[in-house]
């Protein structure tokens, strides 16, 4: 074990919830089947006045229907950006149920759909509200700070919402004035963002079943076979596959580094759903699966998350023929969980104005 590791045990604040993880099930579809379902969904877009926004993880039938019908692809800051901007009645998210919440708490007058409203997210289930609400009424003395994958309800009892793309920013930001933070639910990304950041930060106990199965021994193996690699991995993943990264990054970071790194090959240590879109950025590299088995597996995610795996065109258009599946947030909660949404969207609308002022300058 390494000294990041046992620094992360000895540091977490409880025992990790135990949940059910669905086997993995995809639609196999002929030709035929899947060319209909395509005309018919682009045909229920129109007539719905409907958007789609996907998340890099689905399928890549979904992934390539969004781009066709002029919705989004993207990581799950962007998706809720897009959403929330967007001139359509009905946004159809195809992702995990977190994502379809800040959709509905950022747009409470349109209707959200998604094709399966059964897709969790382990970061979300190991996140109890109420387990949650106690453990920061123990540290009033901590601004509370959750990652996007979580419920509404414990975004309602959070002072920032942050993804992967924005959490070292926010959390610098917060040391800047002198605040301590409670972070959930993940702690591979908490512990991540510690390391960066010197920040006082006190971590909740959950994990993504996917990223969490990446492993530092096997990649070492991997990266000796393919030493001109350039390794990308999510922050999601364990100390010991961070710790041999060339780049750490949300995934939206990930396929910019694939496409503007001048390396040819790539290891790539996040859902294997990203490579439809690495593919698409820079045709001409090589990506490998960085390992998720070997001696030290318990594989039962394999890069592949079991949760996006539900989305796919069947599903879709049965959403959009019948209306069913419509995420539910109650007004009193999304008005709460909504604030440290907004905070985030805020903190990145500014950072980004500067980065263009100066880029103008
Ligand atoms: P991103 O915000 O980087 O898209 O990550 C979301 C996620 O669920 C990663 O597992
Ligand atoms: Fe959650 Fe992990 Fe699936 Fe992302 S990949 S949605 S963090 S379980």
């Amino acid at each position: 074990m390494t000294n990041a590791q046992i620094d992360l045990i000895d540091t977490v604040a409880r025992d990790a919830p135990v949940f059910r993880v669905p086997v993995t099930v995809v639609d196999v579809l002929d030709d035929d089947e899947r060319a209909d379902l395509r005309i018919e969904i682009k045909r229920l877009l129109v007539q719905e006045n409907a958007v789609l926004v996907a998340h890099y993880y689905t399928d890549p039938d979904l992934q390539s229907l969004a781009e066709e019908t002029g919705g989004y692809v993207s990581d799950s800051l962007d998706m809720a950006r897009f959403g929330h901007e967007h001139s359509a009645q009905t946004v159809v998210v195809a992702g995990v149920r977190f994502m379809g919440e800040t959709a509905k708490i950022l747009n409470p007058e349109k209707r959200v759909l998604m094709p399966d409203l059964g897709a969790e997210c382990s970061l979300d289930l190991g996140c109890p509200p109420a387990e949650f609400s106690a453990f920061c009424d123990l540290h009033p003395d901590r601004t509370v700070v959750v990652y996007a994958n979580t419920s509404a309800a414990v975004k309602a009892r959070a002072d920032w919402m942050v993804t992967s793309g924005s959490a070292l920013d926010v959390v610098r930001h917060l040391i800047s004035k002198g605040q301590k933070i409670l972070w959930a639910p993940d702690r591979y990304l908490g512990d991540y963002i510690r390391a960066q950041t010197g920040a006082d930060m006190l971590l909740w106990n959950s994990a993504c079943i996917v990223h969490e199965e990446f492993k530092g021994r096997e990649l070492a193996t991997l990266r000796a076979v393919h030493p001109d690699a350039k390794v990308l991995v999510h922050p999601e993943s364990p100390p010991s596959v961070i710790a041999q990264a060339d780049v750490v990054s949300s995934t939206t970071g990930l396929i910019t580094a694939v496409r503007t790194l001048p390396a040819r090959k790539f290891i790539v240590a996040t859902d294997r759903g990203i490579f439809y879109k690495m593919q698409q950025a820079a045709p001409d590299k090589l990506l490998i699966e960085a390992p998720t088995a070997g001696d030290s597996a318990t594989c039962h995610s394999c890069a592949r998350c079991p949760w996006m795996a539900m989305n796919g065109l069947r599903k879709l258009a049965a959403v959009l023929r019948t209306g069913a599946n419509e995420v539910q947030v109650s007004p009193a909660l999304g008005a709460r969980a909504i604030v440290p949404i907004s905070r985030l969207l805020e903190f990145s609308a500014g950072r980004q104005q500067v980065i263009l002022g100066n880029n103008d300058a």
